[in-house]
């Protein structure tokens, strides 16, 4: 298993994504863009993100879209019967599923149940049957169903989620079941890592919180199964904690709670003027750099000249900025753009943050930085690949330079509105 860092993870950071990682309920989705920028400030460039979904690979493509949720280093979907490095499936991973599972008998045998609907073709996976079916009944259908099954010689799993989800799955299979493999293969490669933070909110992530050695977040707004299946077996385990915040709010809470590493997302900063870290992070100044680029556009922050004045001092005099459209532009004419723009998107749907970052020191105090910048534009996404040349400074306002910065759209994701993109 490829891994894009070189030693363990100092956190792997094992999230579901419907109302555990994506809130439905806020269609601001404030909470995630706090989680996004607190992990590629401080977390992508020595941590792990695993999204693992009940999703199959056709219902998680439109959820990337309609959400501003990070690239993950590993997808595991369909409830654990699918895993992705980035595109690439663990062939190995479906060929251990075929053990004692066979598809057709458990569509047979589940064709018997009228009370089972059936859920959507495209949630239906080589390894998981999926149907709906109502509380009061699911319990002692569960129980029939899997005695049938045994008796036909399948090892089955049967899951219930979120009070009407039902799910047949090998025995091998699950969330948890997944997630040990992928730990397995990291203790192999001696990259076991340091720390690893489950978190989840329905009945199929129950499994998730029952592996040994993981720190496991319920969210706030856990379903009622969930809740259940730990007063039943892990009430002790003070490594389950059932945050009081909801969805990634209740990530960052425990993240907090259980020391893994900070937890005061970027996003929260409220005084661009007075915030400044001591240690030169490029990571932490492109993601705060865009946070201050969005309030100050939708007027959330004052409309002080002090902070064109402060970019003024950023910005190397002779920078030059390479817009995604080819334009070429000093980078000081860009700032003056952008004082222009203050408020423009006031009381709009305008969004931005950055995904994938990653730097690289390139020289005694020069940096190459690499990354997506996103913004949301009303109901419009846009996207460049984005690198800065960076130059740590001693005497600057912030301790370092932005000298260079070269922007291209993503295939698909460069709109005609291309004059209100700056950086
Ligand atoms: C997701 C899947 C669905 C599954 C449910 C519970 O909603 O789309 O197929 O039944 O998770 O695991
Ligand atoms: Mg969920």
């Amino acid at each position: 298993m490829e891994s894009r860092l070189r030693g363990p993870a100092r956190l792997m950071l094992v999230s579901d994504l419907d109302y555990t990682m994506v809130d439905h309920d806020d269609p601001r989705n404030a909470s995630l863009l706090r989680f996004n920028a607190l992990w590629e400030a401080y977390y992508r460039h020595d941590s792990l993100l695993i999204f693992s979904t009940g999703r199959s690979p056709v219902s998680y493509k439109p959820l990337r879209i309609e959400k501003p949720l990070l690239t993950p280093d590993i997808t595991i979907m369909s409830v654990g019967t699918e895993i992705f490095y980035g595109e690439l499936p663990d062939d190995g991973w479906q060929h251990y599923l075929n053990h004692n599972w066979d598809r057709n008998i458990v569509v047979e045998e589940t064709n018997k149940f009228p009370q089972l609907t059936p859920q959507a073709e495209a949630e239906q996976r080589p390894h998981k049957v999926s149907f709906y079916i109502d509380k009061v009944k699911a319990t002692e259908i569960m129980n029939v169903l899997s005695q049938r099954l045994a008796k036909r010689g399948l090892d089955v799993k049967i899951i219930y989620s979120s009070g009407i989800a039902l799910d047949v799955l090998p025995k091998g299979a699950g969330k948890g079941q997944a997630l040990a493999y992928l730990l397995k293969k990291f203790k192999i490669d001696g990259k076991l890592p340091c720390n690893t933070l489950v978190c989840g909110d329905s009945g199929n992530d129950a499994e998730l919180f029952s592996l040994p050695e993981v720190y496991g977040v319920m969210v706030g707004n856990a379903q009622e199964e969930l809740l259940h299946w730990y007063a039943q077996n892990a009430k002790s385990n003070c490594r389950i904690l059932h945050a009081a915040e909801r969805c990634a709010a209740g990530i960052l809470q425990a993240i907090g709670h259980f020391h893994l590493g900070s937890n005061v997302s970027p996003r929260d900063i409220k005084d661009f003027h007075r915030c400044e870290i001591n240690i030169f992070c490029p990571a932490y100044e492109v993601v705060k750099f865009y946070l201050w680029y969005e309030k100050w556009r939708c007027a959330e922050i004052e409309d002080s000249e002090q902070y064109v004045q402060n970019l003024r001092s950023i910005f190397h005099l002779l920078g030059v900025c390479v817009h995604p459209s080819g334009m070429e532009l000093p980078l000081h004419q860009c700032i003056d753009a952008m004082g222009r723009l203050y408020g423009d998107k006031q009381g709009k749907r305008f969004w931005t943050w950055v995904d994938q970052l990653s730097s690289a020191q390139i020289g005694s105090d020069t940096w190459l930085v690499k990354f997506y910048k996103w913004e949301l534009n009303e109901n419009e996404r846009q996207c460049s690949l984005t690198t800065v040349l960076m130059k740590s400074q001693v005497e600057a306002v912030d301790n370092f330079t932005w000298l260079h910065m070269h922007q291209t759209w993503l295939d698909g994701f460069g709109i005609a509105d291309a004059e209100s993109w700056l950086f």
